[in-house]
């Protein structure tokens, strides 16, 4: 009996002594961990995240109903909007995250491409904030940062892209293919040579007389109309390049031409028109990714941006990819539209390299 007990308590002792060692390991690990404030001001959301390492702990994201009433983002409006934001959405961010500013080791910020008075918000309180709490700052780019966000770890998403893969980063700016080599090293292997897919989905919707912005309305409209109901061009650039101006000016012609028969032409088809344009610009970014796949034997295919927050999109990539064997990432909604969290897990990349930025960094508004 003595000797059971002995076994057991000796049994005990190992195991606390085990205890005690994974939690020392822990510990040490905990006090590795890096705290990474993510800030992005570049359009019209004014957004704060904590990260800790590559997993989030805060991702706090402002809009502004501002622009509505002008069916576009006013850069004036959206300066002074983000001047208003920035200190409250930076608390909440810390609040959330349940962290103090002083276990903050970085702050990321969006240096550009973007709205040059919107860029200068959070470019200047990431600065000031950083020069007072004596931490380095680390400039990003807000695109590849749409990328990057495919590296945000949270309780659900944890099966990230291997590199190399290819991203088509559709936001309302721009549109690209991009082969991602590192977190570092990207290239752009087709761009749009005029009008961005966002201000195609924008643009359509605004000739429709939907309230900006017009992405997500065409999205929801789409749902209910037929994807053929009207045939649009969908043109074809040489190599992996788009162009949707002569998409958009096609849309505003048709249904020009179509009003002057019946006024109410656009109320009574307002889905199949909303299907129909949608599929079309669907078409046409997955016709150059196809090719792209094609062409670099890479078939991991991720999808950033704003408009990767369209349900046609996402579903067609997805069936694409089932029919072609192609692996694909899809972002959840919140990291796909602008958000603080893809600038801090861009700035986490950036820290591991040592890639700080001096306080004379200046914010650029078109891509480097
Ligand atoms: O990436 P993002 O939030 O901002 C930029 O960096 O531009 O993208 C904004 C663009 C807008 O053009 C918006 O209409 C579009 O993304 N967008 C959508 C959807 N949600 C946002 N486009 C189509 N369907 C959506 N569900
Ligand atoms: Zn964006």
């Amino acid at each position: 009996m003595q000797g059971e007990w002995q076994a057991i308590s000796g049994l005990h002792l190992a195991k606390a002594g085990e205890t005690f060692l994974s939690y020392f390991c822990w510990a040490l690990y905990q006090s590795n961990l890096m705290y990474i404030l993510g800030i992005e001001s570049s359009c019209d959301d004014t957004s704060a995240a904590v990260l800790q390492d590559t997993r989030i702990l805060s991702n706090v994201i402002a809009n502004q109903d501002v622009h509505q009433k002008f069916g576009g983002v006013v850069p004036e409006l959206a300066s002074r909007a983000h001047q208003q934001n920035i200190i409250p959405v930076v608390e909440v961010a810390l609040r959330k995250a349940k962290i103090e500013k002083k276990q903050l080791d970085a702050i990321a910020f969006t240096r550009g491409p973007g709205l040059l008075g919107s860029l200068l918000v959070g470019t200047s309180f990431a600065k000031s904030f950083a020069m007072g709490l004596d931490i380095p700052i680390i400039e990003v780019d807000h695109l590849k940062a749409h990328i990057l966000s495919h590296f945000i770890d949270d309780d659900e998403t944890k099966n990230h892209p291997k590199f190399p893969f290819l991203c088509l980063t559709v936001s309302g700016g721009h549109t690209q293919i991009v082969r991602v080599d590192s977190a570092s090293e990207m290239t752009i292997l087709g761009k749009t040579i005029d009008d961005a897919a966002g201000e195609a989905f924008d643009k359509a919707a605004k000739t429709m007389g939907l309230p900006y912005p017009g992405g997500p309305e065409i999205d929801k409209l789409a749902k209910l109309g037929n994807p053929l109901a009207f045939t649009f061009p969908a043109s074809s650039m040489q190599g992996l390049n788009y162009s949707f101006s002569g998409l958009k000016t096609a849309f505003l012609y048709f249904l020009r031409d179509r009003l002057k028969e019946d006024e109410q032409f656009i109320e009574k088809h307002k889905a199949d028109l909303a299907a129909s344009i949608q599929f079309t610009i669907i078409k046409m970014l997955l016709n150059k990714v196809k090719r792209a796949i094609k062409e670099t034997g890479i078939t991991q295919i991720a999808l950033a941006g704003g408009v990767s927050a369209n349900s046609g999109l996402r579903q067609s990539l997805t069936e694409m990819a089932a029919k072609n064997n192609w692996q694909t990432f899809i972002p959840k909604i919140q990291y796909s539209t602008d958000n603080a969290a893809m600038i801090a897990i861009a700035g986490y990349f950036k820290y591991l390299d040592g890639d700080f930025a001096g306080q004379d960094v200046v914010p650029y508004s078109k891509s480097k």
